[in-house]
């Protein structure tokens, strides 16, 4: 089974929560059982400018210190994943963004939950376009 042309590419990342929790295997198994396949993988400590530019778009949100502060705590794994609609696909697979509110059966709902801070503690990050696929695998994997 092999995907065509028309297949779509999405940056995920395991963040620092998931990361320390020891989630990396269960994102990554729930990917590949949903038939998406792997096309990059690599643990990565953010630096500031890489997450400064990742987030550009929550510049000045009373939100984005402290998510710079959460995303720089610790490593993370960044993913490229590939096949039809996996962008719109992986974002329905991790839930809607507050844990507290995302569905059983999703991997913020099932594994996260609200915790003390400013922050969504949310365990992923999928892009949430095509345009932002590109310029986010842009600035994980400059070498794609
Ligand atoms: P992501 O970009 O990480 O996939 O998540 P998302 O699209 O569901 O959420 P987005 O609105 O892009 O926000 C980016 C990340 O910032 C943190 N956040 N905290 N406390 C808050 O109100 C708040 N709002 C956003 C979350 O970690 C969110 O995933
Ligand atoms: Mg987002």
């Amino acid at each position: 089974m092999t995907d065509t042309n028309t297949s779509e590419r999405s940056l995920v990342l395991i963040k620092p929560d998931g990361f320390r929790r020891g989630l990396t295997g269960e994102v990554i198994r729930r990917i590949e059982a949903k038939g998406y396949t792997l096309a990059a993988l690599a643990i990565v400590t953010p630096t500031r400018e890489q997450l400064a530019a990742h987030y550009a778009e929550h510049e000045g949100k009373p939100f984005y210190e402290p998510l710079l502060d959460f995303m720089s705590s610790g490593p993370v794994t960044a993913a490229v994943i590939e096949g039809q609609e996996c962008i719109r696909g992986f974002r329905s697979l991790a839930g809607a963004t507050k844990p507290t509110d995302a569905a059983p059966g999703t991997i913020r709902g099932d594994l996260g939950r609200k915790w003390a801070g400013t922050v969504d503690e949310n365990i992923v990050h999928g892009s949430d376009s095509p345009e932002s696929a590109e310029r986010e695998i842009g600035i994980w994997f400059p070498e794609l």
